[in-house]
């Protein structure tokens, strides 16, 4: 391994302590980011004169040319280099000589990490935020397929009633912040970090203005020590992460739940679900076992990060180099658990004439008797206790509230007319309940 740092050492590198502390086999994935940066600060040095145009032209020119060849050919990113900054010098020089050489002018691999890793972040969050639109619409366009009522649950016992669909809403709710939230962790680390050179600047008459320009960040990222030591746009993006994980992995345990032979409201489409090796009978909701299990995962993640960065000193250390491991794992898994809930939701078989017949048990009109009540005169607390006896009653009797006679419901209160079977159908409850505007 031809190291960067060679003049001041008289012995070499063990070959353990070179497989310990290289990077490239990961950060080979920020070689698009890599590259762009350096040609925009290879641009930027020609034009304040540090090195002169024709080197700069030849830089930016050999650049692109890498570029074009990765993309051809991805397996160009080989060889023994200690990390992507080394790879990209190391061809610069072999192409360009002492050219290549001057590359690294007024430069780090501390600002150019970050400049890196914060070009990477942008660009995947912001194909995050399209999975995630692209789930909403998914839930949405669902929404509108099913018109069954289901019962809502606290503490998984029976409720109340709402629609299908509104179950759905909520979790579009959820993924709508979490929305904002990669919006917002997008917005905090727009600062261009190139220009902070190791930690301290440079002593070179270097344009980061200019460099901010041509990498489309905001502003220049104004303190230089803390720009080289900042991984909180890491952090926050492991955040966004578990707060989308654990909003899918709920999700994921309702619809499990809901799959179960026991409430049968739901079934995985076969395309996301699995079979037995031993039980014929068996159709398992893998798909969504494996996001509840990803979710423990990248809230590992996040925690190691957290756990990572709490004790290093300013400036920049190397403990930091864990950070593309942890970014990359989260990510990857959070894309993928994205997609694979959309899918699932898109193709799940809601079973609708099973939900509409479940709503009829389960006493989950007993508040609707109550509010019935109320609004007949009666205090509140008063006609609650009056429900909760008739409830005793009719789950001794095996009927629903709405089975038992008038005379019956008499019994527990005079104020019981007529009408009041016009308020305990599910139906009508609804009507009177949650409304389609509270949608929206
Ligand atoms: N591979 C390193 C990282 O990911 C790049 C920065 C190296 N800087 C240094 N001073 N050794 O953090």
């Amino acid at each position: 391994m031809a190291d960067l740092w060679g003049g001041r050492f008289e012995g070499d590198t063990s070959e353990l302590m070179q497989q310990f502390n290289e990077s490239f086999s990961l950060d080979q994935r920020l070689w698009y980011e890599d590259i762009t940066t350096s040609i925009a600060h290879v641009t930027m040095l020609g034009e304040q004169g540090i090195i002169t145009s024709e080197e700069s032209e030849a830089l930016q020119a050999e650049l692109a040319q890498l570029r074009t060849e990765i993309e051809a050919d991805p397996s160009i990113l080989s060889g023994n280099y200690e990390d992507i900054h080394s790879f990209v010098e190391a061809k610069m020089i072999k192409r360009l000589g002492d050219t290549g050489k001057k590359m690294h002018t007024a430069r780090s691999r501390n600002d150019q990490v970050t400049v890196d890793m914060k070009l990477y972040v942008k660009r995947t969050l912001g194909e995050l935020a399209e999975l995630i639109e692209a789930m909403i619409a998914t839930f949405q366009a669902k929404a509108e397929t099913v018109d069954a009522l289901m019962p809502a649950y606290t503490h998984l016992q029976r409720a109340q009633i709402v629609p299908f669909s509104y179950y759905l809403d909520a979790y579009v709710a959820m993924f709508e912040r979490d929305l904002k939230k990669v919006y917002q962790a997008i917005n905090l680390l727009d600062e261009n970090p190139l220009g902070a050179g190791a930690l301290a600047g440079t002593t070179y008459d270097i344009n980061r203005q200019r460099t901010t320009d041509l990498l489309g960040f905001r502003q220049v990222q104004r303190n230089t020590l803390d720009s080289v030591s900042n991984r909180d746009f890491i952090l926050d993006a492991l955040q966004v992460f578990s707060s989308l994980m654990v909003h899918m992995s709920r999700m994921s345990e309702d619809l499990i739940i809901y799959s179960s032979q026991e409430f049968a409201f739901v079934e995985s489409s076969d395309s996301y679900a699995t079979g037995s090796s031993m039980m014929p009978q068996k159709k398992n909701p893998d798909a969504l076992e494996l996001i509840r299990g990803k979710a423990g995962k990248v809230i590992g993640l996040m925690n190691s990060m957290y756990t990572i960065m709490k004790g290093i000193p300013l400036t920049y250390n190397k403990d930091m180099q864990e950070d593309k491991a942890i970014y990359f794992e989260a990510y990857d898994t959070t894309n993928a658990c994205v997609r694979i809930l959309t899918g699932v939701v898109d193709e799940l078989i809601v079973k609708e004439d099973r939900l509409n017949e479940t709503v009829h048990d389960g006493y989950l009109n007993a508040t609707e008797l109550a509010d019935y009540l109320v609004r007949k005169g009666l205090p509140f607390r008063e006609a609650h206790g009056i429900v909760g006896e008739a409830v005793v009653y009719a789950i001794k009797a095996t009927k629903q509230l709405h089975e038992l006679s008038l005379d019956e419901l008499q019994g527990f209160s005079n104020k019981v007319d007529a009408d009041v079977f016009d308020y305990l159908q599910p139906e009508k409850i609804m009507q009177q309940g949650i409304k389609r505007d509270m949608f929206r």
